[in-house]
């Protein structure tokens, strides 16, 4: 039988996984396995962002399956690309990727329910028009076709603006400020089990705007909770960004604490990072992406309540973050376009571990 074991001795990982310096033993201590089995070991999970069609790359199936435990559609659960018009639901890519998931015993991560970014025109003027219950529709479709194997769902994506109160989008405009707790509750009238989720962006870094974005999702969780939502979850985007500069202690650690007070689990849910320069050598840059997530996860695995992590993406190749007219790709994923696993990874790896 294939266990993930010997398809990451195929793949020569076995080295690579004695990474960064855990003390005087560390030759001894390294951290060996899978990000999964690290993950699982704490009794968290790792998983990645994924299309199904890379799933034709054998080297990028290897990887999945030596690393995952969880899978997320990046984008094929968008409403968008579900139901592009209104009479037609276009469900193979998801149904491919859950019969993947299902044969390799990995989890899959339901994203997103409502975003405005993937929502269809037409839906968008019918939610305008008929307001809520455009949106139970859209619910019943989705939940009706993929309830029965997806049990953690992100229910409302992005929902928190810069100035800290929730963003003015189609669905706030149409429906009003409650239109979180209603698609919580929509969400748990048709699942009475899965984790229900509100996710964001633009929370990790010392800057004004992010420190506006921060209170205003401890804000909105406050109230969800108070008012008795089934808000089960926060998911934290994490798209680091070099350019802004440390990440700092003192400012996610205080962070984290709260959401977990409020009663929430943490998810990490798109991690990867954005190079500020695309100078200095292949090396010189893994190591500058590999210090962000090992710094991060160091203060974000400390919390208890973060329960997961997933990246968005595992190569490079595929990642959502390519500057246009950029000759070079970004390389904030952990594998190389070649698939060859990089600092980024080891570093995942022992802070999974530790
Ligand atoms: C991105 C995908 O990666 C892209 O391929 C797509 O074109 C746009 O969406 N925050 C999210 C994700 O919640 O859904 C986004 O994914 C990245 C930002």
């Amino acid at each position: 039988m294939t266990t993930r074991r010997s398809i990451l001795a195929a793949m020569g990982l076995a080295p690579v996984l004695a990474a960064t310096g855990a003390g005087a033993h560390s030759a001894f201590f390294a951290p060996t396995g899978t990000l999964r089995e690290a993950a699982e070991r704490r009794g968290r999970y790792f998983g990645a962002a994924l299309r199904p069609e890379f799933l034709s790359d054998e080297r990028l199936r290897r990887a999945v399956l030596g690393d995952c435990g969880s899978l997320t559609p990046e984008i094929h659960l968008k409403w968008d690309a579900l139901r592009p018009t209104p009479d037609q639901w276009t469900t193979q890519p998801v149904e491919e990727l859950l019969d993947f998931a299902a044969r390799h015993d990995l989890t899959v991560r339901g994203h997103a329910l409502l975003w405005p970014q993937s929502t269809p025109a037409w839906a968008a003027r019918d939610i305008g028009r008929q307001g809520w219950s455009v949106i139970e529709a859209h619910f019943d479709g989705v939940f009706a076709r993929f309830g029965d194997r997806i049990h953690d769902w992100d229910v409302v994506n992005e929902p928190v603006g810069d100035d800290g109160g929730l963003r003015p989008n189609l669905f706030h405009r149409a429906v009003g400020p409650d239109y979180v707790e209603r698609a919580l509750r929509a969400a748990r009238e048709r699942s009475a089990t899965a984790r229900l989720v509100v996710n964001d962006y633009g929370l990790e870094y010392d800057n004004p705007v992010e420190a506006r974005r921060r209170e205003g999702l401890l804000a909105l969780v406050r109230d969800l909770r108070r008012q008795g939502a089934p808000l089960d979850a926060v998911g934290l985007q994490a798209h680091l960004d070099l350019s802004k500069g440390p990440l700092k202690a003192e400012i996610l650690k205080p962070f984290l604490r709260r959401l977990a007070d409020e009663g929430v689990e943490i998810l990490i849910t798109e991690l990867d990072v954005k190079e500020a320069a695309l100078d200095g050598g292949a090396a010189a840059r893994d190591q500058r992406v590999s210090d962000a997530v090992d710094r991060y996860l160091e203060l974000a695995l400390a919390e208890p309540a973060v329960k997961g992590v997933t990246t968005w993406g595992l190569s490079d190749r595929h990642s959502w973050l390519q500057s246009d007219g950029a000759a070079d790709l970004n390389r904030g994923l952990p594998y190389d376009a070649a698939l060859n696993p990089k600092p980024m990874r080891d570093a995942i790896q022992a802070r999974l571990a530790a």
